[in-house]
């Protein structure tokens, strides 16, 4: 089923749904209105928590129950939203600040109020300049018309939002390495806990959400959290969008209700694959989460719990779709490549182990694959991810390096017999 609250604006208004006339015409800040003019900060933070929303950026952690971990105490607070959107197959969060930046900066005043935040940031990823501008440009329109800034719409409220670029580190979206980059560091992922909200940016209060997940708050708050939650599923309620790529006829990204099947999203939704291609296996949930196959997961529901009950994740809404003339080896090894690059290098087994996993995969594609590799490639994965299993456990301080061992186990797990005929082959060519 498909409804609109995220997309509703700039499907109705394609040519103009980023400005703050066509916002307010269509009905944008009334929600920052009433929130200022009759709710509490505890009242809005309520709503939050009563639609069960579960953030978007990857984890499906509930954003109430987050925003209750802030320390009673201790101030200042800060907001971040990550618009670091990095993950490969990831393209949600950019038509959000592309076509409806306003509904970010709204979504951002009305979690700044609710958490008693003076200073929001939003990391946008460097390689965005587009979406970038478009959210710079509204912030500066929100600051003219006294949405943000001091003495919002009277009430008192004062909220200032910095919008900064990061510089192409997919590692950057992690949050805490999000945070450091922030700082000016390394972008390195910190050891948890102590968790954000506890000691965040500057070592403060900080709440780290995703640009989807801030962007939902404006409907909640208008039309009140149990709304929200009597949509779809119980814990997997809301709309949600994804992002359809690969092999199928209608690419694109799709405001969905969650709770379809994948049989649904992919042939219904995505319009199936090209050419009467049979289906050989789809990416779920961005390239960290590991593979599904036609015969076993076609019937799964998409829901957060549902993927990971089947061994995967929703993660970040990216479904990268294979057909059957994919070579897999090929599209593990690129995505393995991916993550040996962006591994940021603290963690041994993640930098030593992504690279060398890399490395075996290129032999065995390019027939110059031994007996042995096998057994290798799965050692080297468990060095990284002991016991090889969903959700993965870790030697590692962040969950780059498990990521990288997603495609693996996914095509020794579906597609064994593929990988070992690649290395006898290359034998025998060899
Ligand atoms: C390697 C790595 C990359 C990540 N990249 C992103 C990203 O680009 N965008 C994002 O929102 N979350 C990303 N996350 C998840 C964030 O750490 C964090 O969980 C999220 O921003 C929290 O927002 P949410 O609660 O609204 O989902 C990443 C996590 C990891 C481990």
């Amino acid at each position: 089923m498909t409804e609109r609250i995220l997309t509703a604006r700039m499907e109705a208004h394609p040519a103009d749904s980023h400005t703050l006339a066509r916002y307010e015409a269509t009905g944008g800040y009334t929600a920052l209105r009433k929130a200022l003019g009759e709710m509490s900060p505890a009242d809005v933070a309520a709503e939050v928590k009563a639609s069960n929303l579960r953030g978007r950026g990857g984890a499906g952690f509930p954003t109430g129950v987050k925003w209750g971990f802030l320390p009673e105490d201790l101030r200042p607070r800060y907001l971040v939203v990550n618009a670091d959107e990095s993950e490969p197959g990831t393209f949600k969060d950019r038509i959000l600040l592309e076509r409806d930046p306003h509904q970010l900066v709204e979504g951002i005043a009305l979690a700044s109020y609710a958490l008693d935040v003076h200073h929001a940031f939003v990391y946008v990823r460097g390689e965005y300049p587009k979406p970038a501008r478009r959210l710079q440009r509204a912030v500066d329109e929100a600051y003219e018309a006294g949405y943000l800034g001091t003495n919002i719409l009277g009430s008192g409220f004062d909220l200032e939002v910095t919008i900064h670029l990061g510089a192409g580190a997919y590692i950057c979206g992690e949050e805490t390495a999000l945070l450091n980059s922030l700082e000016g560091r390394r972008g390195e992922p910190r050891i948890k806990p102590p968790f954000p909200a506890v000691a965040g940016l500057y070592a403060k209060p900080t709440i780290v959400n995703n640009v989807e997940t801030i962007s939902t708050v404006p409907w909640i708050v208008a039309h009140g959290g149990r709304a929200y939650a009597a949509i779809g599923p119980e814990r997997s309620c809301g709309t949600r969008l994804f992002s359809l790529s690969g092999h199928v006829n209608r690419p694109g990204d799709y405001e969905i209700v969650m709770g379809m099947t994948w049989r649904d999203l992919i042939f219904d939704v995505g319009g199936g694959i090209p050419d009467g291609k049979a289906l050989k296996a789809w990416i779920p949930g961005g390239a960290s989460a590991p593979w599904f196959v036609p015969d076993e997961h076609l019937d799964t529901f998409v829901t957060i719990d549902d993927c990971a009950a089947a061994g995967s994740m929703l993660g970040s809404g990216a479904v990268v779709v294979m057909d059957e003339t994919t070579d897999v080896v090929a599209a593990a090894h690129r995505i393995v490549k991916f993550f040996a690059h962006e591994s940021c290098g603290q963690c041994t087994p993640c930098r030593e182990g992504t690279t060398w996993m890399e490395r075996i995969l290129w032999r065995i594609l390019h027939g110059e694959g031994r007996p042995a590799d096998l057994d290798l490639l799965l050692d080297v994965a468990d060095n990284i991810s002991p016991g090889l299993r969903w959700p993965p456990a870790m030697t590692t301080i962040c969950p780059l390096g498990p990521s990288a061992v997603s495609p693996i186990t996914s095509i020794m797990r579906y597609f064994r017999d593929e990988v070992e005929a690649k290395i006898t082959r290359g034998a025998t060519v060899g």
